[in-house]
């Protein structure tokens, strides 16, 4: 009998964080048949020898909702060897929608790029699965998306009947798959809502088993503060908490992240479930409006930014907001003013350098820390490099060059843990019956090569990468497989047969 797929004299990293082995790996009908030693002939065989073939990894912090309708050959992601991305973090996600209304600016649209004629998150795996996406997504349902959608951008507490409404929203989405709801308790208008309003609404998630995500309401001065907030929201909405992109912003906070961890670590010794993920970067990147308050510009802040997306100063791209304003001649609030009042002003895509190297290894070295890129899908301008090269950053620079933590454990932390935490079932380890996403890397060579100035980028040493059983991604060659499905929360995958 004549197989799909076999994958021969590989270094095996199975995922689970134990040293790799030699061995075969054969592929057939999307599953993973065997590991070890290959018993069958395939239709495609492949001589891994010299390379380490571990699970496809797993980007837990994604922005690409709408990047999956948008640009579904997800080359960004799948040239790093990701194959399932979570989306809808940060309180912004496709759904809830209205067909045929813009969510744009007001509900973080322009984050989530959401855009089709879905309103649930059914509909929306059916928009996506029709354009034959290249790799999985499981989705976050979010509090700015759902509150924008029952509430507007007021800045008000929810009535009781708005409470009920964005409470059906939210459980309506874990219910068709989601993994759990985000906050963005940064951005507008999650940053209105008070303590007890995301208890409630993380409740629905708790109350399913499923996660409550949380881009924090503060990552600098009161980092602290919003640690303790996170976990009391845990507790009381009895739900696994998972801290996105762990940082502490700002020189004046730097080297908090350990505090941080401590809080952390004493509520996991006290039984609460709670886990985090970082980007490897110097640099944060989001909407710039939503950093600054025209009447008080923050000077040292817009210090620290280069632009990378800006409809209306196209040639403000790639540049830092402090040279623009020396070549204007003009204070540099002024600079920040002008681009936030231009029209489209409001879609500018700002990186910001706010966090601190050392952090970033002692983030690293935390037991079980993720990965997540926290790419920003827009891919004109120059995005935030993190889009392109996250992944194989970590195995090249923190793996290898700096040894930070140890290659299995990385690809650990890329894998099975983020699989388990997130519900992927039967994926992110190397195993017989499991689902077949791999990617086939050189540990030795393997590294980013999206810069600042230079992001899109493919990463070098990642020669394939395997998507439920189809080869998607070969020797630099993009397969168009189109073998990407729509997971769902601990359960199959939408419209798979069971
Ligand atoms: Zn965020
Ligand atoms: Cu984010």
């Amino acid at each position: 009998m004549t197989i799909d797929l076999i994958i021969r004299n590989a270094r095996i990293l199975d995922g689970t964080g134990k040293p790799a082995f030699e061995g075969d790996v054969e592929v057939d009908a999307g599953r993973i048949r065997t590991v070890g030693a290959a018993q069958g002939a395939a239709r495609d065989e492949i001589d891994a020898k010299g390379l380490h073939l571990s699970p496809g990894f797993i980007d837990v912090h994604s922005h690409d909702d709408g990047a999956f309708i948008r640009y579904p050959d997800m080359h960004f992601k799948l040239a790093q060897g990701v194959t399932t991305c979570v989306c809808g973090n940060c309180g912004f996600s496709a759904i809830p929608a209205t067909p045929g209304e813009d969510p744009g600016p007001a509900s973080g649209g322009i984050i989530s790029g959401a855009q089709g004629e879905f309103a649930d998150l059914e509909g929306y795996f059916d928009t996506a699965l029709a354009k034959k996406p290249a790799i999985n997504a499981i989705m976050l349902v979010g509090h700015n998306t759902v509150r924008a959608q029952v509430m507007g951008m007021d800045n008000r507490a929810p009535t009781a009947a708005d409470r009920a409404a964005m409470r059906a929203k939210v459980a309506l989405a874990i219910e068709q798959g989601a993994c759990g709801f985000s906050t963005g308790l940064i951005y507008r208008p999650g940053r209105w809502s008070e303590t007890d309003e995301v208890i409630e609404l993380a409740r629905e998630a708790g109350s399913r088993g499923a996660l409550y995500t949380t881009h924090m309401r503060n990552e600098g001065d009161r980092l602290l503060e919003a640690v303790e907030e996170t976990l009391t929201i845990a507790r009381e909405a009895g739900v696994h908490a998972h801290i996105s992109h762990h940082k502490a912003a700002g020189k004046a906070n730097w080297g908090k992240v350990r505090q941080s961890l401590d809080l952390v670590d004493r509520a996991k010794a006290g039984g609460q479930k709670v886990t985090l993920d970082i980007y490897p970067y110097t640099a944060g990147s989001g909407r710039m409006v939503e950093y600054f308050r025209l009447d008080a510009i923050d000077r040292t802040f817009a210090e620290v930014i280069r632009i990378a997306n800006c409809p209306a100063f196209r040639e403000f791209e790639g540049r830092m907001l402090i040279d623009i304003a020396k070549e204007r001649g003009e204070d540099i609030a002024d600079t920040v003013r002008l681009i936030l009042t231009a029209p489209k002003g409001d879609r500018t895509i700002c990186i910001h350098f706010i966090i601190d190297e050392a952090d970033i290894e002692e983030n690293l070295r935390y037991p079980g820390m993720m990965v997540g890129s926290d790419g920003i899908p827009t891919l004109n301008g120059k995005p935030h490099p993190r889009l392109f090269g996250t992944f194989p950053r970590v195995l090249g620079e923190y793996v290898r060059k700096r040894g930070v933590l140890t290659l299995e454990d990385a690809v650990a932390r890329m894998t099975s843990v983020s699989a388990d935490t997130f519900g992927l079932k039967e994926r992110g380890q190397v195993r017989p019956g499991w689902h077949a996403d791999l990617v086939l890397f050189d540990p030795g060579t393997i590294i980013d090569t999206a810069t600042y100035d230079d992001p899109k980028q493919t990463p070098a040493g990642v020669s394939l990468v395997v998507v439920n059983g189809r080869i998607a991604w070969r020797d630099g060659v993009h397969a168009n497989a189109g073998s990407g499905q729509m997971l769902r929360y601990r359960r199959d995958a939408y419209g798979a047969q069971a």
